[in-house]
């Protein structure tokens, strides 16, 4: 390389901002009351009704892949956005419940709504996924990379359950929460306040591997939860992080129109309300009553909820934040479409 002048790399630049655009949904087209799950678990609805805030959870039925629910969350979200299909160049599926390990779902569902040849990819931040994946949407964009994204949360946790296992199964539900992201005129997503703990990762998970389920030294691989350590981690660090979040964006509780935080137990949502000291113009997603916990699909789907309940609530602020198995968190303040 003596004489030769070294090539600068291009690098590419996008729009300052971005902003969620739309919002589609799909939840299991079964609702399963906590009638139905209680006598294997030695529970009753009352029980859970306390405990969770959960009063039935949507179930889909065999035919119905968690691939389906992400194909018709996203079809709903871009047909509202107004973005034509072929201008999205990037696909991200949050999800923990995809039933092959390749090939992804985020590529069969960019082709299946008219999004090849996008950049596609399937992510792993369990219920703080959807959140994961809105911080690289909003920052591939930012920086040149992607021009429209789609962004899924989609969940089967029915293939993932033991119905005899009262830590977690009854908490879980299926359905899918999609938004489509691009150029702002405005900042629509906030820096997003994101980690891990995996110190804590025997908390929730699998209660197995694939391997030892072959070699016959486990049963099919279910999710299993140590309820209490997961409780006071959500109710003491998540409050933390959910206020780092508004400090990121630089705004207040007052400042909200919505507080949307992970669908995991109704108790965590009240206590997040409570230590974040929201007012009572705030309104707080509640959808875990008859959708149960979807992981990755929870937060977008309780967007879509709320917004179908409350269309005041469009371009105002929400903060979200997920949390979950890994361990793992996300969150950042949002302008609601
Ligand atoms: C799972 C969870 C609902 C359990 O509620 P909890 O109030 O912590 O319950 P505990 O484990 O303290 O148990 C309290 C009592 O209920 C009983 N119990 C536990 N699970 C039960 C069930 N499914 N049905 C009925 N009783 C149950 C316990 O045996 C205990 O009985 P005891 O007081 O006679 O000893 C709760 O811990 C939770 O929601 N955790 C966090 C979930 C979460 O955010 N997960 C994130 C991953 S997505």
């Amino acid at each position: 390389m003596s004489n030769m002048t070294k090539p600068t790399l291009q690098q590419s630049h996008g729009p300052a901002y971005t902003r969620i655009y739309a919002v589609g949904a799909a939840r299991g087209e079964n609702a399963v009351p906590n009638a139905d799950l209680v006598g294997p678990i030695d529970s009753s609805d009352e029980w859970i009704q306390q405990r969770t805030g959960i009063v039935t959870r949507t179930r889909a039925g065999a035919d119905v892949s968690a691939l389906d629910l992400a194909t018709e969350s996203a079809r709903e979200a871009i047909e509202k956005s107004g973005v034509a299909p072929e201008l999205i160049d990037l696909v991200i599926v949050a999800t923990i419940s995809n039933v092959q390990q390749t090939p992804s779902m985020s590529a069969v569902v960019a082709d299946r709504v008219g999004a090849n040849p996008a950049a596609a990819y399937d992510t792993n931040a369990a219920c703080a996924g959807y959140a994961y994946a809105v911080a690289q949407a909003d920052a591939l964009i930012r920086t040149g990379v992607a021009h429209y994204a789609l962004v899924i949360g989609a969940e089967k946790l029915s293939d993932v359950v033991d119905p005899t296992d009262r830590s977690i199964s009854f908490l879980l539900g299926d359905g899918a929460g999609a938004v489509v992201i691009g150029p702002s005129e405005f900042p629509g997503i906030a820096r997003t306040v994101w980690g891990s703990d995996g110190s804590k990762a025997g908390a929730v998970g699998m209660n197995g591997t694939l391997t030892e389920f072959r070699d016959g030294a486990a049963e099919w691989p279910t999710l299993r939860q140590e309820g209490q350590t997961v409780f006071r981690w959500a109710v003491w660090d998540m409050a933390k992080v959910a206020k780092q979040a508004l400090d990121a964006a630089g705004v207040s509780a007052a400042d909200l129109a919505a507080f949307i935080p992970h669908q995991a137990n109704m108790r965590i949502i009240d206590e997040f309300a409570k230590q974040l000291k929201l007012p009572e113009s705030v309104v707080i997603a509640r959808d875990i009553a008859t959708t149960g916990n979807t992981s990755a699909a929870s937060i977008p789907l309780a967007t879509h909820r709320l917004l179908d309940e409350h269309p005041e609530l469009s371009g105002g602020l929400a903060l979200q934040i997920g949390f979950g198995a890994g361990l793992v968190f996300g969150a950042q303040v949002v302008v609601l479409p």
